[in-house]
């Protein structure tokens, strides 16, 4: 296929990413993560991260060229996730790609991590709708967007809401924990979600008639993480065993449907048909039924990537990098700078 060869490097958490596109073609996903030493401390820990992500930057970049069967000076450009995210892990990844584009003399381009989650979608099902909404759900972020141009130009990604509090992906993993199960929790909270069965009517945060008059398309999770810890502490006082699988499902269905709710209202507010969902927490089973279920009745259509793609990698880096290439975006100079609060 043709289009220009874009290397995509991401650090902005616990997983060093390299991918490697041409055009919108997948060819190379090398991903190493450090999730594995921070389970012991319930989170990810920085600067465990930053050391991890120096250690494994080299032998991911040699992996995903030798998937790929491509040499470094084939590549036409580097894309590099400069935020938003932890400092020093982003640091790691912002001084990688400009070694490289400085040593090959190829073009670098700084993007925006939740903007990358977005444009991934094109490597599986095509061309992004544009204008979309996207819903953004991870273990560090909660956002519904607009998007009309995923580059960023001309106002092109603007947010309608975010969490207040705790982001989906940190609630599914604090509620693990009360519940005894590993880090991260929202895989296993999914799988004993499916053996269970949803007896206790949790909150949902932001609903009330009151609360949407402000946040209409903001999240808050922090309280039913406490009602969740608070039921299963009421449980264990009475010493009869806790139900897990029903826990878990209760909690998770309390998330899906406001995530969902949300979600559709934006897109119903703003007029659109396309809805995306991206992020870790995108990988739920449950989030992907109930989205595609009420988004049917509604004429909306869902996308949503693969799990793998769902997860922070290097491909949603070159995919956008290579949107930014492909729409005549100026290239970032060498001193762009990494910003863990990076705005969209
Ligand atoms: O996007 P991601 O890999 O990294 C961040 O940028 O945070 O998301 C990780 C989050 C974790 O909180 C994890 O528990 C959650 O995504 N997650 C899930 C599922 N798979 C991963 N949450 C619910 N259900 C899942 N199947
Ligand atoms: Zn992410």
């Amino acid at each position: 296929s043709d289009g220009p060869l874009v290397l995509g490097i991401e650090t902005s958490c616990d997983e060093t990413g390299v991918g490697l596109v041409r055009g919108q073609t997948l060819l190379a996903d090398a991903v190493a993560s450090s999730v594995e030493e921070h389970a012991r401390f319930g989170g990810v820990v920085p600067e465990v991260a930053s050391r991890a992500h120096l250690e494994a930057m080299v032998p991911t970049l040699e992996r995903a060229c030798e998937t790929a069967g491509v040499r470094l000076h084939d590549v036409d450009a580097i894309a590099v996730t400069n935020g938003p995210g932890l400092a020093g892990a982003l640091l790691v990844g912002v001084a990688a790609a400009k070694a490289l584009a400085l040593g090959l003399g190829k073009p670098l381009y700084g993007v925006n991590h939740l903007a990358s989650h977005v444009a991934v979608d094109q490597l599986e099902h095509g061309a992004l709708p544009e204008p979309c909404i996207a819903m953004l759900v991870s273990g560090g972020h909660s956002s519904l967007l607009r998007v009309s141009d995923v580059t960023g130009a001309n106002d092109g990604v603007v947010p309608l809401g975010a969490t207040i509090d705790d982001a989906a992906g940190e609630a599914f993993d604090k509620v693990a924990r009360v519940l005894g199960l590993p880090f991260p929790g929202g895989p296993h909270i999914d799988r004993a979600a499916r053996e269970g069965t949803i007896t206790i009517d949790f909150p949902r945060g932001l609903t009330s008639r009151r609360d949407l008059e402000r946040h209409r398309f903001d999240f808050s999770f922090s309280g039913l993480k406490t009602a969740v810890a608070r039921w299963v502490e009421a449980r264990q006082a009475t010493g009869e065993p806790v139900p897990v699988v029903d826990v878990a499902a209760s909690f998770q269905e309390a998330v899906c449907d406001v995530l969902v709710r949300k979600a559709l209202d934006a897109a119903a507010s703003e007029g659109i048909e396309d809805l995306l969902i991206g992020g870790g927490v995108a990988a739920n089973s449950r989030l992907r039924a109930m989205a595609e279920e009420r988004a049917t009745g509604l004429g909306i259509r869902v996308r949503v990537p693969r799990p793998g793609l769902c997860t922070d990698n290097g491909a949603m880096v070159a995919a956008l990098g290579s949107e930014m290439v492909r729409r005549g975006r100026i290239p970032s100079s060498l001193d762009l700078p990494a910003d863990s609060s990076l705005s969209v």
